[in-house]
This record gives structure tokens, sequence and C-alpha cells, in this order.
């Protein structure tokens, strides 16, 4: 049952935090066999963001989460937990949620991080509307925060085009007047796909040794094409069934937050579900795919940019290594 009973849950503030740097399609024109227009065409990115020293995963998470405190009108000592999505942390641990409670000092709050590909945030957002609703926690902060780049193979086109490093976060706490309300979330994983994007190098399966350096099993895999296919199947009737079973119909979405992997992955779900492009939050021409941070990035920048109207319906949805997916149905 995908709505969520008890306390209203709100969310009350977002915030964001980008690497400086700025890597354009015609900057890595010079790095590997790859094109602007081959980018563009395939995945309608023109540039993203890449860490440099001093901006860690912990960091950027922690200068969103910033933002979003201040927005929410919620200081550091009425935090009660600390999440983040992420596929990147500095360390295997500490996480980067700990971390970050330090940072920011949330003297009395938890923090942890939830890695499940992509949808990290939006599961960690799911977690804590169910802590919220049920009287567990009172505010949490949830990040979507990436530096996916070291983990990437910088000389294989075929992923270091498309992901980019940044972090956004949002306060989540009981409803309240003016705040967006989150009504329904579900959570999905097909674990006998997990070989379409993986991590396979450095940690319990495979140590770190010459082996694992030379054969580059320290970087992100990922399988494109398959992903792209698995998702532009799986996705449009997974969605329906969502709003179903939130009892509204898909035209009664105002707002599409998709993660923001590949234009032509939202084109070919908007195609099969008759949603209008129009209706789509896209930054992923400017950011890539930043992984966990791409649904709260599009989330803050729709905040921002005032196209999030009060009394519209907005619906979330992610996918990623896992194979991971969910949806989450949130009124302005
Ligand atoms: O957040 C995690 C979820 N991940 C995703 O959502 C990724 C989903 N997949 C995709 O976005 C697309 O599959 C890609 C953008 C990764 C690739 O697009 P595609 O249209 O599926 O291309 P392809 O993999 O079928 O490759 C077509 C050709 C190949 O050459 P041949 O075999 O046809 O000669 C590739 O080697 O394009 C080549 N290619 C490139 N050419 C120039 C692959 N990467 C590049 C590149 N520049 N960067």
């Amino acid at each position: 049952m995908a709505i969520i009973q008890g306390r209203p849950v709100g969310i009350l503030g977002t915030g964001m935090k980008l690497p400086l740097k700025v890597v354009t399609n015609s900057d890595l024109e010079k790095q590997v066999d790859t094109s602007d227009e081959w980018i563009v065409q395939r995945s309608g990115i023109h540039e993203r963001r890449m860490a440099q020293a001093g901006e860690s995963n912990a960091a950027l998470a922690a200068a969103s989460a910033r933002e979003a405190m201040r927005d929410a009108g919620v200081d550091a000592g009425d935090i009660d937990m600390i999440i983040v999505g992420t596929n990147s942390p500095d360390t295997l641990f500490p996480g980067v949620g700990p971390v970050v409670q330090g940072m920011i000092g949330a003297g009395r709050a938890g923090g942890m991080d939830v890695q499940a590909g992509c949808p990290g945030a939006l599961f960690g957002m799911s977690a804590a509307a169910g802590g919220i609703a049920s009287g567990i926690w009172d505010n949490v902060i949830v990040v979507g925060s990436e530096v996916m780049s070291p983990l990437i193979d910088q000389t294989d086109r075929g992923t270091c085009v498309l992901f980019g490093d940044g972090a956004a976060a949002c306060v989540m706490g009981p409803w309240r007047e003016g705040a967006m309300r989150v009504t329904h979330a579900d959570m999905k994983a097909d674990g006998n796909k997990s070989g379409m994007i993986e991590f396979p190098g450095g940690l319990a399966a495979e140590p770190a040794s010459e082996r694992t350096l030379r054969e580059k099993r320290h970087f992100l895999k990922m399988n494109g094409r398959e992903v792209f296919k698995f998702v532009s199947k799986e996705l449009p009737d997974y969605l329906a069934n969502f709003c179903q079973s939130c009892g509204i119909t898909c035209d009664e979405v105002d707002w599409w937050i998709f993660h923001q992997a590949n234009i032509r992955i939202i084109e070919k779900i908007c195609e099969r579900m008759n949603i209008p492009m129009g209706r789509v939050v896209i930054n992923l021409d400017r950011y890539g795919n930043t992984s966990a941070a791409s649904i709260m990035l599009a989330l803050h920048e729709a905040r921002e940019d005032a196209l999030i109207q009060r009394g519209q319906k907005i619906l979330i949805s992610s996918f990623g290594a896992g194979m991971t997916y969910g949806a989450m149905l949130v009124e302005s």
C-alpha cells in the first residue's frame, strides 16, 4: 500500500550545493573519443559539475543541508535524523550521514546512508516519511549527494560523459500549512538484474589487488543499453499502477520529476504514458546524471524557479543500480 498514514508529513525546505568546476562536452572531446553532437543527441547532456579538492561528498551534502534548514526555518538542534542517499560515500565507513551530523552540529540527530542506486534519496525520503508519520522522528534531513567522478573511469566514453557531481537536500517534518505534503510512496527492487550497473572491485567480494586495479574493477560498470531497455519497459506500467494506487490518473499529475539520467529515457516514458514534456522538470542538460542527487536537485530547482505552484501534484520517480526504482506523490 502506497499511502502514508499517521501524522501528515511535509517537505519544509530544500537546498543544493554544486561543485564549482563545470565540465562541458567540448572538454570531454579532448579526453575521450566522443563529440558534443553524440552526447547531446544520445543523452541531452551539455555540461556537468566535477568535484575538486575540498568538495568532498560530505562537504557538499552538509552545505546543501544547511541551505535546506535555512529554507525550512529549522535549526540544527531540531534535527532528529540525517539520511544521505549516496552511491559515492567518501569512505565506506564512516557513512556520509554521521559525518554531516558532525559538520552541521545537529547535536541530537542520528545519521545514516541509504545506498540504493540512483533512487537512494527517494528511498531515504520514504523512510523519513515513515519515521515522521509514526512519530519516531520530527525533523529529518534527507540529502542526495554524489561525488561520482573518482569512481568513474575517465577514459571510458560510455560512462564518463554521463555522470556529474552535486548534492541537494530537503528537510522533512510534520506537515504544516504552506509546506508540500508527502502523501504516497513506493519502493521496488529487481535484484536479478543487479549486473546491469555495478561497482565490483575494492570491496569484500574483490578486495583491492593488482588485478582489480589492472582490470579497472574499482570503477562503475554499466550496460547502458540494457538499463535503457529495462527502464523504458518497466517504468511506464509501474508509474501508471502507482498513480492508480494513489487514487489519481496520470493526467492529474501537474509535474513529473524523473531521475535525470538521459533525456531519451524520459521522452520514451512520457511518450508511452502520454505525458506532455511541458509537465516534466528537466535539468540534466546542465548537471548530467547526478545519481542519488538528481531528483533532489530537480525538486529544489523546480521550487526555486516557481514551477511548482500551490495545490499541485508532483510525482517524483527514480531508477538505478540494483536494479531499484520507486515513486513518491507530493502535494504542494
Ligand atoms: O543512473 C543510472 C542509470 N543509467 C542510465 O540511465 C543509463 C541508460 N542508458 C543510456 O543512457 C544510454 O544507453 C547511453 C547514453 C549510455 C548510450 O546510448 P545508446 O543510444 O544506448 O548507445 P549505445 O550504447 O547503443 O552505443 C551506440 C554507439 C556504440 O558504437 P557502435 O558499437 O555502434 O559502433 C558505442 O560504442 O555509440 C558508441 N558510444 C559513443 N560514441 C561517442 C558510446 N559512448 C559514446 C560516446 N561518444 N560517449
